[in-house]
């Protein structure tokens, strides 16, 4: 297997570093050939090169069985151009339409809410990632003058809510799960949401042994807080998944624990955590390593190593529970302490 790593900005790198070192290890333990070629592509290529993404650039990633990225965005490229060049063009280029994001709280002690546990913060997220308002249809008029006018589109196509809706009832047939709930806001954008609830209901009767479930997109927002038990699959469109599973990372323990696929089943898919560079993290050794690792144990389940992917999974799982982790869960490692901690646990714990 080939996978091509892009380290990013910021403590993409940091965390990037920590998931190759638990690959590598993972290989090893397991006699597993995975072929690591790393980019530079990010800030500063593009400040020294002016180039956000080769020409070539999506022809490469998709000679690659997997991508893998840190994260991107610096101050010092104020409109994010790299960014919307690298990752969403690799999102929208290799048509990555599934946005897979996991919420699965791993101790007690990592959640805000109140007397909730492992049990209760269980769930899965589908995030439309190909389509919505990130696609930038729209324009400025008079920009800048008080006459100005902004205007950004929502797309939503057939094509795109199908496949994204029929991919959350795929997995929750395939993982034996019950329930799976749509969340749009048709009360209000009646138009493009509308195609939502129509598919929606279409897709749900092939599946008469799942619950579907709908709630409007600022009730889920509440009914994750107050009840987050009773949500097994959630699909949602481009935006308001981008949002909700910030709020689901917060339940993890934050935002540097949690982990995410851009997948097209069957294609070159990409895998990244939740948060961003955050530059003010970087260079501190202090960035919590567990979302990129975690990123990288579902890169290797979609590829189907799934012996690989379950030994990090409970290697990271132990790193919690042991508390060898960095402090923003409590912890008093370093990134580098905290990755080299749980590679070394590879192989020697349990699921
Ligand atoms: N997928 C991506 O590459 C991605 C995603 C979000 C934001 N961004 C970019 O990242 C830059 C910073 O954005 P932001 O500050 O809004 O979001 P961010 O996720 O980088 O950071 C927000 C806050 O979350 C916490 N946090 C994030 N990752 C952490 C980690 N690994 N360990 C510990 N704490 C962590 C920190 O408190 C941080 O200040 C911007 O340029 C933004 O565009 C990139």
């Amino acid at each position: 297997m080939k996978v091509a790593i892009i380290p990013g900005d910021g403590i993409g790198k940091e965390v990037t570093a920590e998931a190759v070192k638990v690959l590598t290890r993972a290989g090893e333990v397991f006699g597993t050939k995975l072929e690591l070629e790393h980019l530079p592509w990010g800030a500063d290529h593009f400040l020294q090169t002016g180039v956000t993404i080769p020409k070539d650039g999506y022809d490469t990633l998709r000679g690659f069985d997997a991508i893998f990225i840190g994260a991107l965005g610096d101050p010092r490229v104020p409109d994010n151009r790299h960014a919307r060049d690298i990752l969403l063009g690799t999102r929208f280029e290799l048509d990555l339409y599934v946005n897979y994001r996991p919420v699965k709280l791993l101790d007690e002690r990592l959640c805000p809410l109140k007397g909730r546990g492992p049990k209760d913060v269980n769930f899965v997220v589908f995030r439309e990632n190909t389509e919505g308002l990130y696609v930038s249809v729209g324009g400025r008029f008079k920009a800048g003058t008080e006459d100005e006018v902004a205007i950004q589109e929502e797309l939503n196509t057939f094509k795109g809510v199908n496949r994204i809706i029929r991919h959350a009832f795929q997995f929750a047939k395939a993982r034996g799960l019950a329930k799976v709930c749509m969340a749009d806001k048709s009360n209000a954008m009646q138009q493009g949401h509308a195609l939502w609830q129509r598919v929606f209901k279409e897709v749900s009767a092939e599946y008469p042994g799942i619950q579907a479930t709908h709630y409007y997109i600022d009730a889920l927002a509440m009914y994750m807080v107050l009840d987050p038990g009773q949500f097994e699959v959630i699909v949602t469109n481009n935006l308001f998944g981008d949002i909700v599973t910030d709020l689901g990372a917060t339940f993890q323990g934050g935002l540097g624990m949690a982990a995410s696929g851009n997948i097209h089943p069957g294609k070159t898919s990409m895998f990244e955590p939740v948060h961003g560079s955050a530059p003010k993290f970087a260079g501190k050794n202090i960035a919590n390593p567990i979302g990129a690792i975690a990123s990288a144990a579902l890169m290797l389940e979609t590829l189907g190593m799934t012996k690989e992917a379950a030994a990090i999974d409970a290697a990271v799982a132990r790193a919690v529970r042991e508390n060898q982790v960095t402090a923003d869960i409590g912890g008093t490692l370093g990134t580098v302490e905290a990755g080299t901690s749980i590679a070394k646990q590879i192989g020697q714990v349990e699921g």
